[in-house]
């Protein structure tokens, strides 16, 4: 694995990408959303892309879904103070409706076109676990399609000697319209987030 690059050399990364052309989204986003999180994180967390809360506010995961990935870290015994939160796509995609701004998924194009920034995260933080969270991350961790419901729960290997584990989407539990099966598929990504826990667990361990 390659060596981990110095701590400035992130925030260099965090300042260019804040200059992102490499798509259309920076047209419309109010700014990038890079990740966050210490540089000795040996957990990534990959979301889909900032919603209209961290759009605004410019930092990952401070929403609704935010809020819902919170609680289920800490549920499942994960520490988000140690692990790093990234999207696969850093610009916030949109249609207008109104006053609202309604989240709109992000195409292959603009996957591969951000996943430049993923990778150089990667380089920059080596994690040990990489967590895509959704169809989104899935598609940028693996660098292809990757469906979540074959692929989740398990530690799957990554070609440089990293570990990926697929789960949902925080999102998608909040889109979930009956109670009863919202309760049971919360259980399954805190379940899921219990892989990242043990992994964050054995490294603190052996530090
Ligand atoms: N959804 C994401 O995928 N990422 C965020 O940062 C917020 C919502």
């Amino acid at each position: 694995m390659k060596r981990k690059l110095a701590a400035d050399d992130l925030d260099a990364l965090r300042e260019e990408a804040a200059h992102c052309r490499a798509c259309h989204l920076y047209k419309d986003a109010t700014q990038t959303v890079f990740g966050e999180g210490p540089k000795s994180a040996n957990i990534m967390l990959v979301g889909e892309q900032p919603g209209d809360k961290e759009d605004l506010a410019g930092h990952p995961f401070v929403g609704p879904a935010g809020q819902m990935l919170d609680r289920a870290l800490e549920e499942a015994g994960v520490d988000r103070k140690k692990v790093y939160v990234t999207n696969a796509v850093k610009h916030f995609k949109f249609v207008p409706r109104g006053k609202v701004r309604l989240h709109q998924k992000p195409n292959t194009p603009e996957i591969r076109a951000c996943r430049q920034w993923y990778e150089r995260e990667v380089s920059a933080i080596q994690p040990d676990l990489v967590v895509a969270m959704g169809a989104t991350a899935a598609q940028s961790v693996f660098g292809k399609i990757t469906p979540i419901g074959k692929n989740r729960g398990r530690l799957i290997d990554l070609p440089d000697g990293r570990k990926a584990l697929v789960t949902v989407h925080p999102s998608y539990l909040l889109r979930l319209p009956d109670p009863e099966t919202k309760v049971l598929e919360y259980q399954r990504f805190v379940d899921d987030l219990k892989i990242a826990a043990g992994l964050q667990k054995k490294a603190a361990r052996a530090a």
